[in-house]
């Protein structure tokens, strides 16, 4: 899909040449002399539009209007959520194989939040996944047009919305890949393929570096498998090498069963999705490469399988993971954790400013959260401030979650220095205790994405979140 930001009035936008014409209108909406001024305004009036976002009408070769398809569609005050629902419903509206022109324009000047939002948004409603398809549907839309009164002053706001679409897509292809095409192999095969790109360097490490290292808990997850495990190592340098980088941690399970501890069959199909944080590394590190700021980021992506198998890790085994502590393996379906907790000990290296894990982590933070808001969990109030602005601003939302230490109570064992689980109950921040404990040695943010990287039923799919909140955080970080 390709974007291309016009300076562009209704008189413009109804001339313009295309499949469809989205027109967004807004409560400030003052109509001018054009066909489209005087389509909104007959339309308010009759009471078949109103100003308000799921309110649209859909029109079809109306005269003066260039546009195969007109969508007239209400924003309310134009803020970029509504902006952002607004446009999904009318991209999905006229969403056909014939159309392949869009052309999205603004009624009354927006807000630069507004004008990313509907880039995203059509993006996002645009977006086909074809890879694994014999006969890809043919549904793209091929470019899209987005019409302001005065685009130059939203330039740098809409370089960087493109740029975070890049990623997104990266990110959304990558989780939306079966596992059999998405192994560990293939995942590292794609960290390769961005350190093409400019700034960008990949280093993989296979079994035998990772036993070297002395990776207990990652390799204890991984020996179930037949398919190797891959530790991948990015690195992004766009400022001076004395300058501390921010480490990026993707959980990289391209399956996960549950390992002896099995899960059920229903929708275990789902657990494809399980390398969704490590696809968020991939989409921010593409993004990176095409804004290039003056920061330095690592990405670390521990990847492998949670299998059930004659070397499979039992329920009771005690490893000893790289920072030296054992972990009694309770349920081998805590696995994440575990990967986790290793390529925490790995990220002291790079004597980090900051570190931030994000991974699909427990069914309990999406039932705390559900599929709106990512759950976030720090020690560190500067970062987790940080991390939460990032999430308004880019409308990639989390919520802050608590890290008292009677949470990790549970956690306590008889045979090792901790376990991998505690009980049910508060099961997303025990979890994240559990990550505490090996995260002692610089600030770190733990996103727990189970409820937000992915969409179930019809629309089931890669979201590319948090993709957004990550590149607008670390964007947030250049000096
Ligand atoms: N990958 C899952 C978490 C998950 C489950 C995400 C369902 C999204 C939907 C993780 O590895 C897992 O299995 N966690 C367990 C932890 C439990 C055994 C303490 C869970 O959430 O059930
Ligand atoms: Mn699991
Ligand atoms: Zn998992």
């Amino acid at each position: 899909m390709n974007f291309e930001l016009k300076t562009f009035d209704l008189a413009d936008a109804a001339r313009e040449k295309c499949d469809a014409l989205i027109v967004l209108v807004n409560d400030v909406f003052k109509p001018g002399k054009d066909v489209l001024s005087t389509l909104l305004t007959q339309a308010l009036k009759a009471g078949d539009l109103e100003i308000k976002v799921g309110k649209s009408l859909v029109l079809y070769h109306t005269s003066g209007v260039a546009g195969v398809r007109v969508v007239l569609a209400g924003i309310a005050a134009g803020s970029a959520k509504d902006v952002h629902k607004a446009v999904v419903s009318a991209v999905t509206a006229v969403k056909a194989p014939k159309v392949k022109k869009l052309v999205i324009c603004f009624a009354s000047l927006p807000e630069a939040a507004a004008v990313c939002a509907a880039v995203i948004a059509a993006a996002e409603a645009g977006y086909v996944y074809t890879t694994t398809k014999s006969k890809p549907d043919g549904q793209l839309i091929q470019q899209v047009l987005v019409g302001l009164p005065n685009a130059s002053k939203f330039k740098t706001a809409f370089d960087r919305t493109l740029a975070a679409v890049l990623g997104i897509e990266y990110a959304k292809e990558w989780a939306n890949r079966p596992a059999n095409h998405a192994t560990p192999s293939l995942l590292a095969g794609a960290a390769r393929a961005l350190a093409k790109l400019p700034s960008i360097k990949c280093e993989v490490l296979g079994p035998k570096e990772v036993a070297k290292l002395a990776m207990g808990a990652f390799i204890a997850v991984a020996q179930g498998s037949e398919e190797p495990l891959r530790f991948i190592v990015l690195h992004y340098n766009g400022a001076s090498k004395a300058q501390a980088p921010t480490v990026l941690i993707g959980k990289g399970l391209t399956f996960d069963s549950g390992g002896i501890s099995i899960k059920p069959a229903a929708e275990m199909d789902e657990m494809k999705f399980d390398m969704s944080g490590a696809a968020s590394v991939l989409g921010v590190f593409r993004a990176l490469a095409e804004l290039h700021p003056a920061i330095n980021v690592v990405g670390l992506i521990p990847s492998c399988e949670n299998l059930p198998g004659g070397r499979s890790i039992k329920p009771g085994d005690v490893v000893t993971s790289m920072s030296g502590q054992t972990i009694e393996i309770l349920n081998t379906d805590a696995e994440g954790r575990l990967v986790l907790s290793d390529a925490l000990t790995y990220a002291e290296r790079f004597k980090p400013r900051v570190v931030i894990d994000i991974a699909t982590l427990t069914g309990a933070c999406m039932i705390a959260l559900g599929g709106v808001r990512s759950g976030l969990f720090s020690s560190d109030e500067t970062l987790a401030a940080s991390l939460m602005a990032a999430g308004e601003s880019s409308s990639d939302l989390c919520w802050r979650m608590p890290l008292d230490d009677e949470y990790a109570e549970g956690l306590k064992t008889n045979f090792a220095d901790v376990a991998n689980v505690a009980g049910r109950a508060g099961g997303a921040i025990t979890a994240a205790k559990f990550l505490q404990g090996f995260a002692g040695k610089f600030p770190w943010a733990h996103l727990d994405v189970a409820g937000t990287a992915w969409k179930s039923g019809l629309a089931k799919g890669a979201t590319g979140r948090p993709v957004a909140l990550l590149l607008q955080y670390l964007l947030a970080t250049q000096k």
